[in-house]
């Protein structure tokens, strides 16, 4: 079975065409970063507007780029929540009329479940495992029983992760997007240069995460972190920024392992992207873990991702009705 996977739930406008759920015969990825960058952050209006002049072209072009005709097609998934309202409605609007005009159907894909179930493609992972999920909007670490049973153990009660990497780059006039600068300027700075804070949620918050005082502390008080002697330079900044960023949510990612016995893992997202994130969760293979993320490509919003998971619920005939719109809200996961 062939499904068209298409994600507008942010500044990315990506198709993908993915055969059987492992396939990947394309994914374009049509990236508006440049277009957000004199902004630093994603602007909403720009976004749709963007993704309404370019999705038609982006589907053509991942239809040619895997050598078929839309005829082809068994089904079209599509990113229907969360995300950028107007965004998402681009999408939703383009990939109803398109299954409608081709008399296949037509699937909503919930884009946290897209982000946990991509590693899935390349790397199939036996279930359950905990979920790690960072991104941009969301930092949620979960039990994960099936493509589409997702239980909440711990999120964060403020900012996500991804966005405290993009506020401390962005104050620090550092670049955009910031996540991926701060990790490249991490490399050559010292970790241990500032010794920021991490947060102490008590028991009741066993697996949350909080990340407003660690960014405010990068922000407004850094010089009462730093080492005597540090430098006070970008890539120190970074370097530990970074590494209490990953540090918070490992410690909940160990803990979460340790309660629920679970004994795989699995990450996705745009800050699954991170290397020392990555690095970390690898080491947990030591202690007997199985460890799988995404490829890069697979880890920021793609359209790879929705078509895969997109074909999961096609072959249990799980399809949308033509009703279904899109939804700016995270309704679909419960927390014990
Ligand atoms: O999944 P994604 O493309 O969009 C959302 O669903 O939010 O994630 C984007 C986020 C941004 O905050 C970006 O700064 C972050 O992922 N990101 C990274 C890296 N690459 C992307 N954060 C840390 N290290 C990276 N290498
Ligand atoms: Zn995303």
């Amino acid at each position: 079975m062939i499904v068209l996977g298409i994600e507008t739930s942010c500044d990315e406008c990506s198709a993908a065409v993915v055969r059987d759920g492992h396939e990947i015969m394309s994914n374009v990825i049509a990236t508006q970063i440049e277009l957000h960058k004199p902004y630093q952050g994603v602007v909403p209006e720009l976004a749709s507007r963007l993704h309404t002049e370019w999705i038609q072209q982006v589907v053509e072009a991942a239809l040619r780029q895997a050598g078929i005709t839309n005829k082809e097609l068994d089904a079209v998934a599509v990113t229907s929540r969360p995300g950028l309202l107007g965004s998402l409605l681009v999408g939703v609007s383009f990939a109803k009329c398109y299954a409608s005009a081709l008399g296949i159907p037509f699937i909503g894909i919930d884009h946290i479940r897209a982000h946990l179930y991509a590693s899935q493609i390349e790397t199939p992972l036996e279930y359950p495992y905990l979920g790690v999920l960072v991104s941009g909007g969301h930092t949620v670490i979960c039990r994960v029983d099936d493509y589409d049973r997702v239980d909440v153990l711990g999120t964060t009660i403020d900012d996500a992760i991804g966005e405290a990497f993009d506020k401390v780059a962005k104050f620090y006039d550092l670049g955009f997007p910031g996540g991926v600068v701060i990790d490249r300027l991490s490399k050559s700075g010292d970790p241990t240069a500032f010794l920021f804070p991490g947060p102490s949620l008590g028991e009741e918050h066993r697996y949350d995460m909080s990340y407003s005082g660690l960014k405010t502390a990068v922000i407004n008080q850094k010089d009462r972190f730093r080492k005597e002697g540090a430098e006070d330079t970008p890539e120190n900044i970074a370097a530990s920024f970074q590494r209490q960023a990953v540090g918070i949510l490992m410690k909940r990612v160990r803990l979460a392992l340790e309660d629920t016995g679970l004994k795989r893992v699995s990450a996705g997202g745009g800050v699954a992207a991170n290397s020392l994130l990555r690095a970390e969760l690898k080491e947990l293979e030591k202690s007997g873990y199985t460890v799988t993320f995404p490829s890069l490509k697979l880890c920021t919003d793609n359209g790879a991702m929705v078509a895969g998971l997109g074909y999961r619920y096609l072959k249990d005939g799980i399809t949308s009705d033509s009703h279904l719109s899109a939804s700016a809200r995270v309704t679909a996961f419960k927390k014990n």
